[in-house]
């Protein structure tokens, strides 16, 4: 099979899959410790989807007023709905204000207050004093392309070190070794065809979330989770994946974000009486309530007939009333989107948005060094040796059902960076690495050649399709028995017709018939464990809200689901303990309570 194709062999410490903020951060940290690195991307660094990242990142900084990490602690425990790991949590938060800092040496231009400190806005969810205060000013932004100002100074300083980056590459499988331990990965260069075994002490998915399995989402058309397909079909499971985000505001019909930042900046949310709707959900925060709340009064405000539009099926983002000095100076890339996307000119007129598919707050569990962890022999917390996670490809678990705004650029540094340390910790470089595991290489290859030269009757488009709307249907913010068992009934037989699939172009250059069908069965497999998961889990938490199941039910559901795929589409489903201990003394834990703001 495998002398069909050329393979080109390369040897590294590490290798890093994905070049967003968590790639980026763990490929320049990783070289910065004398670990030979490589970085492998579909595409250009400096073109992932963390560019498009708006409002900002969070760090209890007190910039602008009282703040202390413990309060984020807080406010990310409350916010994930106690699915959240607090160890995690805990490390996160207190490690945000070197990270930010650290970015501001490394030449991030943040926004400045008049005393030249970074400019921090509030954001959903944030408050002070363990939610007892006003909002907090937590969240670091530069104008509202903070994302873009991030990514491209991270890529900056992974050139000033020693990482070697293959660029326009797509990650095909892991290679496995019979032990479990992972081995390196096999990738195509998409621009000639040729393969590359990435053989490494150490593997590193940075590959981002899978938003494309819906078919509205303000994730790029690249965010297809790469990397949580490798995992499954490497026969790990993926933990909490029915926790889909639905940001409050993706422009109506187009999709495109619209930062938080703007009702952080005083911004308001509509219904067509023009009342402020989110006064009477969550009365002491209104439109900074966390973005599972504001996504569901707003469905709950179209229901009940109070939508604008000719369909009366979405709700309006007022921010004429700020004024354009302040839109001019800290908004001025949503005033560009909302003119080309809605048509819209915002010191006028109120952008039209509805609840739009965000972020994966499920992925593959990580322990907060980044490690993969697995339940073996007993043990909820055994590491696959080998194999690290980072970023929204991973579950740490730092969000648990529902993000907080700017906790997931924060996310990305944080973890992107405790990855190199304990790389650095755990590995000597140059050692020598095992045989490869051939048959795991052959298995990959097997696969790709079959899609390549598949003969089916289902272009890879219609398939596609299938899966965004059912997904978008039947997982969608509100949640009932009856929806989710149709829509895994409909996701088995969409899963089953992938074998009838039809690519056309067999050459190997610059494909992207193979590339989007290698793409779509990387999301089918999420889909697919995003649906049964959500169908299995019956209680209300975060961002899964089960109108039939209407309350969080700690007693039998404060655990993480693993959800497993086979071959054939079957899934299996085992859990694993939430960590509720800090595992520091610096901050103690938050025993849960009915989340209200
Ligand atoms: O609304 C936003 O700017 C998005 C931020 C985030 O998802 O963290």
């Amino acid at each position: 099979m495998s002398s069909a194709y050329q393979i080109q062999e390369h040897t590294y410490d590490m290798v890093v899959v994905g070049a967003g903020g968590a790639g980026l951060r763990a490929t320049f940290g990783l070289a910065q410790k004398g670990l030979k690195t490589a970085c492998i991307t579909k595409v250009f660094p400096t073109r992932s989807h963390t560019v498009a990242a708006q409002g900002g990142i969070a760090a209890a900084l007190a910039n602008m007023g009282n703040d202390n990490w413990r309060f984020h602690f807080y406010d990310t425990v409350k916010g994930s709905d106690w699915l959240g790991d607090q160890d995690a949590i805990a490390y996160m938060c207190r490690e945000a204000i070197p990270a930010v800092v650290e970015l501001e040496h490394y030449g991030v231009p943040f926004s400045r207050t008049e005393e030249g400190k970074i400019y921090q806005r509030p954001f959903g969810g944030m408050t002070t004093e363990y939610g007892e205060g006003p909002p907090a000013q937590r969240t670091c932004a530069a104008a509202d392309r903070t994302g873009h100002a991030i990514l491209h100074t991270l890529y900056q300083q992974s050139l000033a070190h020693d990482a070697e980056f293959f660029v326009e590459y797509f990650a095909l499988d892991l290679i496995m070794d019979d032990d479990g331990s992972c081995r390196g990965v096999l990738a195509l260069d998409m621009n000639d065809g040729t393969l590359h075994l990435f053989r490494a002490q150490g593997t590193v998915l940075a590959t981002g979330g899978y938003g494309r399995a819906y078919f509205s989402a303000t994730s790029a058309h690249t965010c297809t989770g790469d990397g949580g397909g490798m995992a499954l079909r490497a026969g790990l499971g993926l933990q909490d994946m029915e926790f889909v985000q639905f940001h409050p505001t993706g422009i109506y019909g187009a999709g495109c974000l619209i930062t938080e930042g703007v009702r952080g900046e005083g911004g308001i949310l509509r219904n067509s009486n023009g009342e402020r709707f989110m006064e009477r959900y969550a009365p002491s925060v209104k439109d900074l309530a966390p973005r599972d709340m504001v996504s569901r009064s707003m469905t709950m405000e179209i229901r009940e007939g109070r939508g604008v539009g000719e369909h009366k099926d979405h709700i309006l983002l007022d921010l004429t009333h700020l004024g354009p000095e302040v839109i001019h100076k800290k908004l001025p890339g949503i005033a560009e989107s909302a003119r080309i996307f809605a048509g819209v000119d915002v010191e006028k007129e109120p952008i039209p948005v509805i609840p739009t598919v965000h972020y994966n707050m499920g992925g593959i569990p990580t322990n907060y060094h980044g490690e993969v962890v697995q339940i073996r022999d007993g043990n909820p917390d055994a590491v696959v040796e080998g194999l690290y996670s980072i970023g929204e490809a991973a579950c740490v678990s730092v969000h648990g059902a529902n993000r907080l705004g700017s906790n997931s650029l924060l996310d990305l540094v944080v973890f992107g960076r405790a990855v190199a340390n304990k790389a650095a910790e755990k590995l000597t470089p140059g050692a020598a690495l095992p045989d490869v595991p051939q048959a795991s290489v052959d298995k990959a290859i097997a696969r790709l050649d079959k899609i390549r030269n598949a003969n089916g009757s289902t272009p890879t488009a219609v398939i596609r399709d299938r899966m965004q709307r059912t997904m978008q249907a039947d997982a969608a913010v509100f949640r009932t028995q009856e929806t989710l068992s149709e829509g895994v009934e409909k996701m088995k037989e969409i899963y089953a017709s992938f074998e009838d699939v039809q690519t056309t172009d067999r050459s190997l250059i610059w494909n992207s018939d193979l590339i989007e069908t290698l793409e779509l069965k990387n999301l089918l497999d999420q889909a697919m464990v995003t649906i049964v998961g959500a169908e299995n889990r019956k209680e209300s938490r975060g961002a899964h809200a089960r109108e039939d199941f209407p309350n969080r039910d700690d007693v039998n559901w404060m655990k993480h689901t693993l959800c497993s795929i086979d071959e054939q589409g079957n899934t299996t489903i085992t859990y694993r303990p939430v960590h509720l201990d800090t595992n520091t003394s610096e901050v103690a834990s938050i025993p849960p309570k009915e989340r209200k703001y």
